[in-house]
């Protein structure tokens, strides 16, 4: 089989080596893949957001199936295009990945359908949301509606601050046309879980529980990133929640999906917040996340074309999806300076044998060498018994592998032993 897999990052990365332990796969092309990606996977320079590239490409090389990653090209309707030249996709139509797509959507779906999430307003006029922040309690959380690279979320914990965010999403478009519209929601207090599950839009099977650590600096200050570090799986994600959970939030959301005629097929991220009224919903993405990914695939005992195939053709309830036990930790090795400013072209060193460990997000190969090119550079992922062992592993990987200024946290899974003793 020939597969497509559209993104660029360590998540990308991560799905590509995990299809490769299938032996019907004899050739994966990477759009546009990265310099790292390339010793797995033939990168082809088509950008994720050029959809007539992408499906041009596709037909040329009459692949056989397309794996689409990223947020952009599922929200600008790549799985339709593709879908149209007669191509199977993983990853949800248009219709469906609006649940990413426009946080007013899934917020308004969330409230008719009676899903647990944050009591919220929303607004098209800064001049309204102004005038309801004079009353609203503090601190407030200010969501732009759009896609917003994962930076369109203000936690405000003053009366200012969360004016200033208001002014710099609606009147200074800081995310552009993502910010015609935002929502302001309660703040919620609680643990953090991420759920990613594959669903056919009839049957939904959660992943393994995750957690990621946002934050640029240890002790969670700094900076919100893409996510510096995972661990798998969830110390706080107990069997009992993860019940409520399918029945509360999962199920509900897969059902409201098809009631609204948007049936979603492929990953479902649910971002939940464990409140002390329950497990709520923060936010949905409509595909894998990153670094989620470089922690939950690596546990994946089912073969995954097998289930992304099942989802394709939606007979997932058919299948056994299984997970190994144990637990798994991922190091994010950034430039330093991420989320701001950073130098790009430092020689990166990684010793051979740590290869399979290692998921590379933003490097390129100059003549022959592979060099820094993006904020997160790599992933170290290791896979044990105990979440303990998980993580001096990663840390130990993490420590053999170098390119100047790199970057680390060091206490990721730090809170989740914590979590483990209490
Ligand atoms: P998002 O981009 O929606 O994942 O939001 C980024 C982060 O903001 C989340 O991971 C939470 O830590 C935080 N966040 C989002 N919504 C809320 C909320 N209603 N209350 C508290 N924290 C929130
Ligand atoms: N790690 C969070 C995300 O992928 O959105």
């Amino acid at each position: 089989m020939k597969i497509l897999v559209v993104g660029s990052g360590g998540r990308e990365h991560a799905i590509i080596k995990k299809l490769k332990e299938n032996k019907s796969v004899e050739k994966i092309y990477a759009l546009p893949g990265n310099g790292g990606i390339s010793a797995d996977a033939e990168c082809v320079a088509i950008g994720a957001k050029d959809i007539p590239g992408i499906v041009d490409f596709a037909v040329k090389k009459s692949v056989d199936y397309a794996v689409v990653a990223p947020d952009d090209p599922l929200v600008l309707g790549c799985v339709d295009a593709l879908e149209q030249k007669g191509i199977p996709c993983f990853g949800p139509n248009k219709k469906a990945a609006i649940i990413e797509g426009s946080k007013v959507f899934s917020k308004n779906l969330m409230k008719k359908y009676g899903i647990p999430t944050a009591k919220y307003e929303v607004f098209d006029s800064p001049q309204a949301a102004l005038e309801y922040l004079d009353s609203a309690p503090i601190p407030t959380v200010i969501k732009a509606d759009g896609l917003a690279l994962g930076k369109g979320v203000i936690i405000a914990f003053s009366l200012e601050e969360a004016k200033d965010a208001v002014r710099e999403i609606m009147e200074d478009r800081k995310f552009g046309a993502s910010g015609e519209r935002i929502v302001i929601e309660e703040y919620l207090e609680g643990p953090e879980v991420s759920v990613l599950s594959f669903t056919d839009g009839k049957a939904i099977v959660p992943m393994l529980s995750s957690m990621d650590h946002k934050r640029a600096l240890d002790g969670d200050k700094g900076l919100n990133t893409g996510g510096m570090g995972t661990i798998a799986p969830n110390p706080y994600y107990t069997d009992e929640i993860a019940k409520r959970c399918m029945s509360e939030i999962f199920l509900p959301t897969v059902n409201a999906m098809n009631q609204e005629g948007r049936s979603f097929k492929g990953c479902l991220y649910f971002g939940l917040m464990l409140t002390k009224d329950g497990p709520k919903v923060i936010e949905y993405n409509c595909r894998f996340g990153d670094p989620e990914t470089q922690v939950v695939l690596p546990m994946l005992e089912t073969d995954l074309l097998t289930i992304m195939q099942a989802v394709t053709e939606e007979r997932l309830g058919d299948l056994e999806v299984r997970f190994r036990s144990g637990s798994a930790c991922c190091v994010v090795m950034a430039s330093r300076g991420y989320p701001g400013a950073y130098e790009k072209g430092c020689e990166i060193f990684i010793p051979q044998e740590l290869s399979d460990s290692v998921y590379i997000a933003g490097a390129e190969l100059k003549d022959g060498r592979l060099v820094t090119s993006g904020g997160r550079v790599l992933g170290v992922t290791a896979v044990k018994k105990s979440l303990s062992e998980a993580v001096d592993a990663a840390y130990n990987m993490a420590g053999k592998i170098s390119f100047e200024n790199a970057y680390y946290r060091h206490d990721i899974g730090k809170r989740a032993l914590e979590a483990l003793k209490d």
